[in-house]
């Protein structure tokens, strides 16, 4: 089966596992870890922040990078689609008790207009004030779509102004700096906070990133173990993603070449796809997806009228060919 349901699904490669059963490893909640070490300490230098700190997952990542600039009570503004917002369980809210107020943006993009209007100021015991403001870049619900750099800048001169938090939920960063060739630093200037995963594109089996001040950093270790999170010899798991960060970033271009040419072959502009992701609108989408599996061919709907074609590092060239083939014949 070729299957495009999502870049979560990638097995590491051979190398992979030979670096991860070479790595280095000690009990990380005692902080002893090296291998762990050097991953956090590239990360945090790949953004240029001051620290980071290894998670299980992408959306325990991003609930500690935003509990650490909304407090309780307190609310953040994010796209009506984004995944702390869609996709997480209601997890900030439960664990932070935040709340979130939403814009609405077709692509996913910063409506600074709207953001402006909707932020709240202090007014003491009888609003929620705006904590923070959270972007995802890429936006995955929104079809890997890219921020431009200019709108995040417009954004952070207005938090900046205002004095509220910038939190990026960068799961994808990597493939928005392949995209674009804006240096990660200078997404990572964006951010108070930041949130990455070396779990989808890159292709290691587990781990993502809080990244932040050194203290945020150290507040989120805390509250990692609070959670649950206090992983011990995890530095396999570290190992995975310093060789993805090493190996798999800019081959994320020959992933955002397939999506355009399965695009193609579904109808939708090549153009429109800034990454790996492909949203086909179908009015049909359950039947397009079993007479796309009925072809080999694993696709995934999301809701009645849309389906989503991810590609990653397990997708050859080959597969994305025999893919849109597939692709014309139903379509
Ligand atoms: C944009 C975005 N943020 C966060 C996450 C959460 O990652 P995880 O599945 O590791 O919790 C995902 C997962 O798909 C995502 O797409």
């Amino acid at each position: 089966m070729i299957d495009l349901r999502s870049d979560t699904l990638t097995r590491p490669t051979d190398d992979m596992r030979r670096a991860m059963a070479r790595a280095e490893v000690g009990d990380d909640v005692y902080g002893e870890d090296p291998t762990v070490a050097r991953l956090e300490e590239h990360v945090a230098g790949l953004l240029g922040h001051e620290a980071a700190l290894f998670t299980p997952t992408g959306s325990m990542a991003n609930v500690l990078a935003v509990r650490s600039v909304v407090g309780v009570g307190q609310e953040v503004l994010c796209e009506a689609r984004a995944h702390i917002a869609r996709a997480e369980l209601g997890a900030h809210g439960a664990y932070t008790g935040l709340t979130m107020r939403t814009w609405i943006h077709p692509r996913g993009q910063v409506d600074l207009a709207t953001v402006r209007s909707m932020y709240a100021p202090d007014m003491g015991p009888f609003f929620v004030p705006t904590a923070a403001i959270s972007v995802e870049n890429t936006h995955n619900f929104a079809g890997g779509a890219v921020l431009p750099l200019e709108d995040l800048r417009d954004l952070r001169e207005f938090a900046t102004g205002v004095g509220v938090r910038i939190h990026v939920d960068g799961a994808r960063l990597w493939n928005a700096h392949v995209a674009t060739g804006v240096p990660l630093a200078e997404y990572g200037a964006i951010a108070d906070v930041m949130a990455v995963c070396l779990s989808k594109g890159l292709g290691a089996p587990v781990g993502s990133l809080m990244v932040g001040s050194a203290d945020a950093v150290a507040e989120a270790r805390i509250w990692r173990k609070r959670m649950g999170g206090g992983m011990r010899q995890v530095g396999i798991l570290a190992a995975a993603g310093l060789h993805a960060l090493e190996h798999h970033v800019e081959r994320l271009a020959d992933d955002h070449a397939h999506a355009r040419l399965l695009a193609e072959a579904c109808g939708v502009d090549p153009a429109t796809v800034d990454s790996n992701i492909v949203v086909v609108p179908r009015t049909d989408a359950a039947d397009f997806v079993s007479a796309a599996r009925a072809e080999g061919v694993l696709v995934a709907a999301v809701g009645p009228t849309a389906v989503r074609l991810v590609t990653h590092l397990d997708v050859s060239r080959e597969d994305a060919e025999q893919a849109a083939a597939v692709f014309a014949k139903i379509a």
